[in-house]
């Protein structure tokens, strides 16, 4: 009888043996914690399709961020949303904004014991829902430009660590970029949502952050989800423009790009595990068809394995919690 030369289940014979062998290990610090902020409302607020997630009264804020940085998680993602929208946005400029209110909150209580990062957007303030302005029933490019760079400098000023742009704006890097470094805010980096797709895992997400464009959809900025050479340019796009991290989102559907990512390109990637990958997972354990941490353990390590360097995730809080526990 021959024997098979290589036996690769030696290396699989215990639990040390295995943790020896390990190649990705998740950790908390690989996590980003999103949040959503909403402009006067006294008592947390409910998301139907993403159980367990909240938006949050300002006053909330400071214990929330405590809850996340005494788990381990090194950043936060701030959302908005206001009380009043108009064909601008304006509120996501406003230095009285939501954003603004509950970045300086979290600013004067942690000091730099936190990564602030904020979503610098427009389609949470805009009364039509889309992520730019309109003109001429279009979304008006770089007349969207002005306005985003305004929002950024507006979050800079309250004291963000990062702006994280997904408006995908053609020059949204550069024009924030040169925007922040007129303002003296050279310190401030920028994660951009680099290839943002066009994707159906955002619903449950347009409830929660009630964004849901009025009319039309964003096929005209966002990226089809068809397209891998045309994600890399945006990549590559975002690189010359001076971005410090690119991100590629949704993450799931998409661990291609970021191992493409990786390999081409030595910036830090951070992947957006959006939130139709939480409601997926989350119903399909409500009905006890998978297991919900050990589904969220297999699904992290992945996009972990596949390249990214950290995971904007809804799990953030209870993946970093089983992960202290085991
Ligand atoms: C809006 C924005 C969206 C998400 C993040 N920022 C929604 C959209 O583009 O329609 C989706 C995030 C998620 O689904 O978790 N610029």
């Amino acid at each position: 009888m021959s024997f098979p030369t290589r036996r690769l289940r030696r290396l699989r014979t215990s639990e040390k043996m295995r943790e020896l062998v390990q190649e990705t290990r998740l950790s908390p610090s690989d996590l980003i914690c999103p949040i959503f902020v909403q402009e006067d409302i006294k008592t947390r607020i409910k998301i139907e399709s993403m159980p367990s997630i909240e938006r949050l009264p300002l006053d909330d804020v400071t214990d929330e961020v405590g809850t996340i940085s005494d788990l381990g998680i090194p950043a936060i993602m701030l959302f908005g949303i206001p009380s009043n929208k108009d064909e601008t946005g304006s509120s996501a400029f406003d230095d009285n904004g939501i954003v603004q209110k509950a970045i300086s909150q979290v600013r004067e209580n942690f000091g730099d014991k936190i990564v602030i990062m904020a979503d610098t957007c427009l389609c949470q303030f805009t009364s039509t829902g889309h992520c730019g302005v309109i003109s001429n029933n279009k979304v008006d490019n770089d007349a969207s430009l002005e306005l985003l760079a305004k929002t950024a400098v507006s979050q800079a000023k309250a004291g963000m660590d990062t702006s994280s742009p997904s408006a995908m704006m053609d020059g949204q890097v550069a024009a924030i970029r040169n925007a922040l470094d007129d303002e003296g805010f050279s310190d401030v980096s920028i994660m951009s949502h680099a290839a943002k797709h066009r994707s159906n895992f955002y619903s449950p997400f347009r409830d929660a952050a009630a964004c849901a464009p009025e009319f039309g959809d964003r096929k005209t900025y966002q990226m089809p989800y068809t397209n891998a050479r045309e994600a890399m340019m945006e990549v590559e796009t975002d690189i010359n423009e001076g971005v410090d991290i690119v991100m590629i989102k949704p993450a799931l559907s998409y661990l291609d790009l970021i191992s493409e990512t990786r390999r081409r390109f030595n910036i830090p990637v951070a992947a957006y595990s959006v939130s139709g990958e939480y409601a997926l997972v989350k119903a399909a354990s409500q009905l006890g068809y998978v297991n919900e941490n050990e589904v969220t353990d297999e699904i992290l390590s992945s996009i972990k394995r596949a390249g990214a360097d950290m995971i904007v995730t809804y799990f953030a809080k209870s993946a970093a919690k089983f992960m202290q526990e085991s």
